[in-house]
């Protein structure tokens, strides 16, 4: 498995989400999730989808929900999302007494008069069955309607020194031994998004083991 989907975060203690009240909000979906969907907005990199991804898991485990597609793109699904959501839904729901969930990543590129307005009114109608955690790049390419039905959390890309302790900790996942010291010196001078500090890690990683 190559370096960085070996280290995706896989609970909520992985993320690094530079804001308390943000990680207090995205904790909240994980454990006990408000009905409210949620979007998840900022730039590339944030940690946007990983941190609905984080949600879907968290919950399908504490629920016991199987499933199967659940992730999705609004550039993939467009007009056709009503069939590939239910089928979804139908699916998660089976033997499960609480609602389906679904991802939709960059939920902004469903297009603005076409999609938009209608999944606004699938989003109400299908409220009772399915919870919705949405991701995007460009919050102002959404129609506000739509936005309103969503707690909306601004998500902004955590600074070099937040990302000190996951960064010590896939370290020592390699097998490697850093102080506190060593992973801060390391990343004084990154200011890089998330993408760009996996491949910082990755290389340290090597560069070490070449070293021994
Ligand atoms: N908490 C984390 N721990 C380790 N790696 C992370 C973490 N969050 C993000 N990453 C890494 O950064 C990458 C980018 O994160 P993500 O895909 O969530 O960004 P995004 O905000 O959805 O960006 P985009 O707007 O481009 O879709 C991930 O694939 C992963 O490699
Ligand atoms: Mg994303």
């Amino acid at each position: 498995m190559s370096f960085d989907l070996k280290h995706l975060p896989r609970s909520f203690a992985d993320l690094v989400i530079a804001d308390p009240l943000n990680a207090a909000v995205i904790q909240q979906y994980c454990t006990q999730p408000p009905s409210k969907p949620l979007l998840l907005a900022g730039p590339p990199g944030a940690g946007k989808t990983e941190a609905a991804r984080v949600i879907a898991q968290s919950y399908f485990a504490n629920n016991n929900i199987q499933h199967m597609h659940w992730e999705h793109n609004g550039a993939t699904l467009g007009k056709s999302y009503n069939d590939v959501i239910m089928s979804e839904a139908n699916y998660q729901m089976f033997g499960n007494p609480d609602k389906a969930l679904i991802v939709i990543n960059e939920i902004d590129t469903f297009d603005l008069r076409a999609v938009q307005p209608v999944f606004r009114d699938f989003m109400d109608s299908k409220r009772h069955l399915i919870r919705f955690v949405a991701t995007t790049n460009h919050k102002s390419s959404i129609m506000g309607a739509l936005l309103s039905r969503f707690r909306v959390i601004d998500l902004d890309p955590p600074s070099n020194l937040d990302w000190v302790d996951r960064t010590k900790a896939i370290l020592e996942a390699e097998g490697l031994h850093p102080t506190l010291g060593d992973v801060v010196q390391m990343l004084q001078n990154f200011h890089g998004s998330a993408r760009d500090l996996i491949d910082l890690i990755e290389e340290t990683v090597m560069t070490t083991q070449a070293a021994v």
